[in-house]
């Protein structure tokens, strides 16, 4: 038998110490070390035997669809059985909303669903639905409940296909001295419905907040357990939600769902390729439209840019929705390649609708922007940038290159700048003009412009 050893784990991060802390190290919480044992189950544990692969049958993973287009394909073409799903994002975005409209289209299809509802009180959950115009859902039940042992009996009491956890940060077990959302709780809890969905072969959504500061414990230590996470987020200011695969053991994760949360609920968005663009032929400096891959889907964003001259000591420089250290190797090239001078500017840049471009393929965009916003004028209109720039100022191939200038074409986009060798895009329909260098492009561009980039 293993010697019992006594940890003390923070209980905002999950910090393991071997003596009592009063400062977290980690994340600087106060007074957040508890003790724990290392034996001390926050698991369950079922002995396995080990099985042929031949043996395995994989059609115990049969999926249903829950009818909502948008989550289907983000789950990798619906709910398995058995899966564990963890919905992250901010409070307020929209988790409560999409989960109730789960539960009442699962429920339309006679499966039974149990929503425990731990931190609303069922008034609340109620007012929602009238809001989202959910009747007749029969097999559809509710418990306000945050007690383990409690939900525990209510399980057996309706014998749910489907639970939904809102939210597991609320859940804690009583026979255990540890405080709401803390790690001992919010894995005591997870394990609790996973072992519950793996025995019975029945899906869990557990719901989980995240802050932008990350300083509520819970979906970070949750996604190695589940099998499934996905992110629900989005701009405030806009009505656009973005739900995004982070982890799939059933599928891939490149897909994302799109919706519209307006005054009558959470719609689906199946044709989204130019939500995100105002207008194809609006052309203002700093503007660029960028055709981006999301899985198989092709969405056209617009890449807008501000380069002006700075009164602080330190420039800014402030990337909304786009990878940092990709904007900042993007504008040393600029700076290197191209003479320009950013040391004394200022640098904003911004994506449309709060969606988020982590590709290279952008690069080019990116690129074409600050030129454009440094010079003070517009690129040409009805034309998309494609192209990964490498350290050099060589503009280098990117995949999806046909996908992204098909849906470009779609869309009444008239031409594209793209790298050299670009495959298979002579059949789709626009006019291609291949730049290999980042010098190149400086010239062809801008309406009228010459290659005067150093002045
Ligand atoms: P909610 O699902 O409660 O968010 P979460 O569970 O992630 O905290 O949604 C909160 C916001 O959504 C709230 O500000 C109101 C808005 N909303 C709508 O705009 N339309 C609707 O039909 C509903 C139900 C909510
Ligand atoms: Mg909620």
């Amino acid at each position: 038998m293993t010697k019992e050893k006594k940890i003390f784990v923070c209980q905002e991060c999950g910090h393991i110490s071997v003596r009592w802390l009063g400062k977290c190290p980690s994340c600087g919480a106060w007074n957040s070390f508890y003790e724990e044992r290392t034996n001390q189950a926050t698991t369950f544990h079922e002995k396995q035997k080990p099985h042929l692969i031949s043996e395995i049958k994989s059609s115990d993973n049969i999926r249903v669809s829950t009818t909502i287009g948008e989550l289907d394909r983000t789950l990798g073409g619906g709910l398995v059985g058995g899966a564990v799903v963890l919905l992250s994002g901010e409070p307020g975005i929209g988790k409560s909303t999409l989960v109730l409209l789960v539960s009442a289209r699962l429920s339309g299809q006679g499966k039974k669903v149990l929503y425990i509802s731990a931190e609303e009180s069922l008034q609340q959950v109620s007012m929602r639905a009238e809001r989202l115009g959910i009747k007749n859902a029969g097999t559809l039940f509710f418990v306000p409940e945050n007690e383990l042992k409690t939900i525990g009996e209510a399980l057996e009491s309706v014998m749910p296909d489907t639970v939904i956890v809102d939210s597991v940060q609320m859940i804690y077990d009583s026979e255990f001295d540890y405080p709401f959302g803390s790690v001992f709780q919010v894995k005591r809890a997870a394990q609790f419905f996973i072992e519950w969905a793996k025995k019975g072969n029945h899906s869990v959504f557990l719901i989980g907040h995240i802050t932008k500061e990350g300083s509520i414990a819970g979906p970070k230590i949750l996604e190695h357990l589940v099998d499934v996470v996905l992110y629900f987020e989005g701009d405030r200011l806009s009505n656009l939600r973005i739900l995004r695969g982070m982890k799939n053991r059933f599928g891939s994760t490149d897909e994302i769902g799109v919706f519209k949360m307006d005054s009558s609920g959470l719609v689906e968005v199946p044709d989204s390729s130019r939500l995100f663009v105002s207008s194809i032929s609006a052309a203002h400096p700093g503007l660029v439209i960028f055709p981006a891959q999301e899985g198989r889907r092709t969405i056209l964003v617009e890449i807008q840019s501000l380069i002006t001259t700075s009164y602080l000591g330190v420039p800014r420089r402030t990337f909304t929705g786009l990878d940092y250290n990709r904007v900042n190797l993007v504008l040393a090239v600029l700076e290197k390649k191209l003479r320009m001078n950013l040391a004394s500017r200022d640098v904003y840049f911004n994506v449309s609708g709060g969606l988020r471009i982590t590709e290279s393929a952008a690069d080019l965009a990116i690129a074409v922007a600050s030129i454009s916003s440094y010079r003070d004028v517009s690129c040409l209109p009805e034309t998309v940038f494609i192209g990964e720039i490498a350290l050099t100022g060589e503009i280098r191939p990117v995949q999806h290159i046909a996908t992204r200038l098909k849906e470009a074409a779609r869309l009444g986009f008239k031409q594209a700048f793209v790298p050299p060798g670009s495959e298979g895009v002579s059949s789709s329909g626009i006019k291609t003009v291949e730049v290999g260098w980042l010098g190149d492009i400086a010239g062809l561009a801008f309406k009228g412009a010459k290659d005067d980039i150093h002045r």
